[in-house]
């Protein structure tokens, strides 16, 4: 089956099914191509929130598909590769969790959306890269549990007085992103920005002209009148970054800067996936209730 017959009966397939296809900005570009609508997690969730579709398939990983179950429990939630999953949301756990929130009693659980239903229902608030000073901002506390990234964490603590225990989870893949790497670039094209994921080493967002989320990168990138930029975060972001800006070169600031979970659904795992409708995530009600109320709450916070 050619790819171009593939792409009209997943579309034909969505159709009868009332579907939307919602992609990450990390997704393979074919993915991206025919997604309905592509964005960050902050983004998609709101999607996932406010859609008519009785169907939804989600190209990202697997914390994302369970916040489309959790914010949209009517709807049938596809997440086409169910080995699809986050080593970032994994590095924290329900226990260990509990453990931190013992040792600080009273102290408000701030959790990237880059966490397990689980975890998001032991929280106060959810947070995403988008909104997450907004979301700290937003608590009147002066202490701040942050779980599960420490470099998200810690660029955040950055602009505020209040105290951060911090959880030491980190993004394998941009953590592979070593400052050396980026200083090499800078020297090589001085007069390209360097824009980078708050998800990067510190030691990283050190030397970033712009740190954003990769909804803030499109943004950044349509306004900034530099001819060349560097570009710090996984290479799915390249396609659109090229498809809407097509008079700059973008230079990824290293070749190490790929998701492999990201990249696992193609375009076939879609199709089966609408067949079969199959595989669902569906997450508990005694999860779910507790999660939707962190994720609520953060949604509730003024964007501007
Ligand atoms: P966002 O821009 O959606 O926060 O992307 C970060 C990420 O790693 C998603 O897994
Ligand atoms: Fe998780 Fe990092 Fe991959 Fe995002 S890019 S899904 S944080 S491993």
């Amino acid at each position: 089956m050619s790819l171009e017959s593939i792409k009209l009966e997943i579309r034909e397939l969505l159709a009868k099914r009332k579907g939307v296809l919602l992609a990450h900005n990390y997704m393979r570009d074919e993915v991206q191509e025919i997604a309905d609508i592509t964005g960050d997690s902050l983004a998609l969730s709101m999607e996932a929130a406010k859609t008519d579709a009785e169907v939804i398939v989600f190209c990202g990983v697997h914390f994302m598909a369970e916040s489309a179950s959790i914010l949209a429990p009517d709807k049938t939630v596809l997440l086409p590769r169910l080995d699809a999953g986050c080593p970032m949301a994994d590095m924290v756990t329900v226990e260990g969790l509990r453990e931190l929130k013992a040792k600080h009693p009273g102290v408000p659980v701030v959790t990237y959306v880059n966490s397990s239903a689980a975890v998001k229902a032991e929280s106060d608030i959810c947070c995403t890269s988008a909104n997450a000073m907004k979301v700290v901002q937003s608590l009147p506390d002066q202490e701040i549990i942050f779980v599960p990234d420490r470099n998200l964490g810690s660029y955040v603590a950055k602009f505020t007085s209040k105290k951060f225990h911090l959880w030491e989870g980190y993004c394998p893949t941009h953590e592979r992103l070593r400052p050396e790497a980026v200083q090499k670039l800078k020297e090589q094209y001085p007069d390209a920005p360097f824009v980078c994921h708050p998800e990067c080493n510190p030691t990283v967002v050190a030397l970033a002209d712009h740190v954003c989320s990769t909804t803030g990168m499109y943004d950044y990138v349509k306004k900034s009148s530099a001819k060349r930029i560097i570009i710090g975060t996984e290479a799915g972001i390249l396609f659109r970054l090229k498809r809407e800006n097509p008079d700059k070169e973008f230079i990824l600031a290293s070749p190490a800067l790929i998701c492999p979970n990201m990249k696992l659904t193609s375009l076939e795992d879609i199709l089966e996936a609408l067949q079969k409708m199959a595989p669902v995530v569906k997450v508990p009600e005694e999860i779910r209730v507790p999660a939707k109320r962190a994720l609520d709450r953060m949604l509730a916070v003024p964007r501007d």
